[in-house]
């Protein structure tokens, strides 16, 4: 059984498989998913995660059946266990894609489900798809990791995606995380742990300019409105870091700029059209990963 629960348990030699299956999967048709169901179970909204999974499987041949909305849409409105709607659909379907407002959710899924379940996002916890697909933009992109320096900017305390791109990056050499954001928005620290211990070399500021220049990735992320207390204690923190064109301009030439999207009001629409915004590009990218990982779980 191969459940897909949180980055750490990706090795090198299993994100290169899956990123040369990615390439060869954007050339040529295939339908080699052809009789396999997925079942797409999202508790928390989604517009890439769960389309591009959508997508890849039926680029692939496969078939779909899903609820989005699941804490209104199925059973759980009737007070069913997320254990016990696991085990049910795990017989309907070859795979679950679950996506849950409770971290470690994806975990107690695995516990008790007959067939794989891919994590797709878990509260706070991880979303370790959208990091192999954050990795394979920057592979894409700037035709290396070893070596890059990246600033992680915005909410680092609630984003999950910041969580498991790191990890992932701690397995890479000579990386160098600049982790920006208030200090009431920190990333936790196991993460911090786990890189000193992967001797990954951080440091952690609130100002961005002051880096922006020395840096080959600027990963934006939103503030996480739905994760705070009330709204007054995210109108401390709305638009703390905008990234405009004069950001932009100070940035290395061969430079880019991402974001697991969905954006806010944290990178202005002016700067789309600039050569480094890679966002879109890498919300496409999402469904090449995506399409490898369904192919290396069911084929
Ligand atoms: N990046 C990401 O997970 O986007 P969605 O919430 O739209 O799936």
């Amino acid at each position: 059984m191969n459940h897909i629960i949180e980055s750490r348990q990706f090795d090198l030699k299993f994100i290169n498989k899956i990123f040369s299956m990615a390439d060869s999967v954007e050339k040529k048709t295939d339908n080699s998913l052809k009789g396999k169901i997925m079942a797409s179970l999202f508790y928390e909204p989604s517009t890439r995660t769960r389309f591009s999974f959508e997508s890849a499987m039926l680029r692939l041949g496969g078939s779909v059946i899903t609820t989005e909305n699941a804490k209104e849409f199925s059973s759980a409105a009737k007070g069913e266990t997320l254990e016990d709607s696991i085990r049910v659909i795990s017989n309907y379907a070859d795979v679950i894609i679950l996506r849950h407002y409770e971290r470690g959710a994806s975990h107690r899924a695995s516990l008790v489900s007959n067939i794989p379940v891919i994590n797709a996002g878990d509260g706070t916890g991880q979303h370790p798809t959208q990091a192999l697909l954050d990795l394979y933009t920057i592979r894409r992109e700037l035709k290396k990791i070893d070596g890059i320096k990246i600033a992680l900017v915005g909410d680092l305390k609630h984003g999950r995606t910041i969580r498991s791109l790191a990890y992932l990056l701690g397995k890479y050499k000579n990386v160098e995380i600049y982790f920006v954001s208030p200090k009431e928005l920190r990333v936790g620290e196991d993460i911090k742990e786990y890189l000193k211990k992967h001797k990954i070399l951080y440091s952690e500021r609130e100002n961005l300019e002051s880096i922006i220049s020395q840096i080959d990735v600027l990963y934006q992320t939103r503030i996480q409105k739905e994760r705070f207390k009330n709204e007054e204690e995210y109108k401390n923190f709305k638009g703390c870091y905008q990234i405009d064109l004069h950001l932009v301009n100070l940035m290395k030439e061969k430079s880019i700029i991402m974001h697991p999207l969905p954006r806010v009001d944290e990178i202005l629409t002016e700067v789309d059209t600039s050569l480094k915004a890679v966002y879109f590009k890498q919300a496409k990218y999402g469904l090449l990963v995506r399409m490898a990982l369904l192919k290396f779980l069911l084929k």
